[in-house]
């Protein structure tokens, strides 16, 4: 008896499912990628229902489509755990500026940067974000990152937090990316609180965690079951570590999940308290020493660096992952898109540069960008390997080593993006005539 289903691709020269434990990979277990060769996928109604040889799925099913996946590789859609898709504006501007000599925190701490997105995004409409963030997305998915964590942090009042917050739900009801909301509150000190730090700690703590925690509660994102995560950003010219705490630990209280910006610039001591609240991520750790790397491998709050942000800023310090994943951590990796420190769509690109500075190895990175980002951002129940239960999102490869697509950069190793069970993106190649 063959079973009737929705999809079925058949004969993966690598179906690299990325399968395992419910928890996240470490160690040895960061490059055992669980490959099926000449492998099968078999889905109905956006979920997989089977995962296997060719043969054994080709008796098995009947599809209403089927796709041919030979000499390609099968990889899960990546995920991105970290990034700041809503802004107004671009700052190509202070792209020039630091060619020219000046420094990433020179110009935060003149007021560009992080603030001068802040002014463009609370002049911005709903509408505008909304179309410039959808996009971004688009360009993502065509990349294939199939879901995505985007952070507020570029309104820095109540209001403006809030509409950025309508902005990502929107996003999520009208793009076929799956979105995670993350309140950033704590990005920087707002130009009307820039003297007075405590008062905006305060303002976050009274007056938006409350709002935004009311957002969620009637949000799609709760109905959904999605998550709600708490961000901050510890470091010089924004916040210390007590007042990261505090905020974190607000925001905790108020039902947010605890992610922390750490050690980008300078180790503040954010990672000890970090990992001391329980938060699932911190990122960054471009200049993390032992004490932390030590810190992140007894705990179960992932290490995220974003390579990315290094990339482009011409910062050669990248974050020790090598060294973290070699001490136990559990490693992910984002593409921190955002306007100023990485204006980068692609998780490929992340793990081409992860390979070749943090020496990771490719399977490592696949792992980093897939399973283990899954659960940086608590979604790996759902998405991140290719398991029966599981989303049906899947990438196949242009080619039939997964390696590639770490490998080869600056294209596009994405040749097919399927998404729930529904190709959405496809990328065949020019057309000839011969
Ligand atoms: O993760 N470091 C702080 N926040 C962002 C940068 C945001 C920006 O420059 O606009 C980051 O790198
Ligand atoms: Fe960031």
């Amino acid at each position: 008896m063959t079973q009737r289903i929705d999809l079925l691709i058949l004969n993966a020269a690598q179906l690299v499912t990325c399968m395992g434990d419910d928890c996240p990979r470490r160690r040895g277990a960061m490059d055992e990628l669980h490959i099926v060769e000449d492998g099968a996928v078999a889905v109905s109604d956006g979920l997989i229902v089977d995962v296997g040889p060719s043969a054994r799925l080709r008796a098995a099913y009947r599809a209403g489509q089927e796709i041919d996946a030979s000499g390609r590789a099968v990889i899960p859609g990546l995920v991105d755990p970290h990034t700041h898709v809503v802004f107004g504006g671009d700052r190509a501007d202070e792209f020039e500026l630091r060619i020219r000599g000046a420094s990433y925190m020179e110009i935060m701490a003149a007021g560009g940067g992080i603030r001068s997105t802040v002014a463009r995004t609370r002049a911005a409409t709903e509408a505008e974000l909304i179309a410039a963030a959808r996009r971004r997305l688009d360009e993502m998915l065509a990349c294939g990152t199939t879901t995505v964590e985007i952070k507020s942090g570029y309104g820095l009042d109540t209001a403006t937090e809030l509409k950025m917050l309508r902005v990502i739900e929107e996003l999520d009801r009208i793009h076929p990316c799956t979105l995670i909301p993350t309140f950033l509150g704590a990005h920087t000190l707002p130009p009307e609180y820039a003297e007075d730090g405590a008062g905006y700690v305060d303002l976050v703590i009274e007056e938006m965690i409350p709002a935004v925690a009311a957002w969620y509660a009637a949000s799609r994102f709760a109905a959904g079951g999605r998550p709600f995560f708490i961000d901050a950003f510890c470091e010089e010219h924004a916040f210390d570590v007590a007042q990261s705490r505090r905020i974190l630990a607000a925001g905790k209280a108020a039902g947010m999940t605890p992610k922390l910006h750490a050690d980008q610039f300078n180790a503040l001591g954010g990672v000890e308290m970090a990992v001391g609240l329980g938060a699932v991520s911190v990122d960054h750790l471009e200049v993390s020493g032992t004490a932390e790397i030590a810190l992140l491998a007894q705990s179960d709050t992932l290490a995220v660096p974003l390579p990315a942000a290094n990339f482009n800023l011409g910062e050669c310090r990248f974050a020790p992952a090598r060294e973290l994943v070699d001490a136990g951590a559990a490693l992910a990796l984002a593409t921190d898109l955002n306007p100023g420190s990485a204006p980068c769509f692609s998780m490929a690109l992340v793990m081409a540069i992860a390979c070749r500075y943090q020496r990771l190895l490719p399977g490592e990175a696949l792992l980093a960008a897939t399973i283990n980002a899954a659960h940086a951002v608590n979604m790996a129940a759902t998405v991140g390997s290719i398991e029966a239960g599981k989303q049906a999102d899947l990438l196949i490869l242009k080619a039939s080593d997964y390696r590639h697509a770490a490998y080869f950069f600056g294209g596009n190793p994405v040749e097919l993006v399927i998404k729930a069970g529904s190709v959405i993106h496809a990328d065949r190649g020019l057309k000839r005539n011969s």
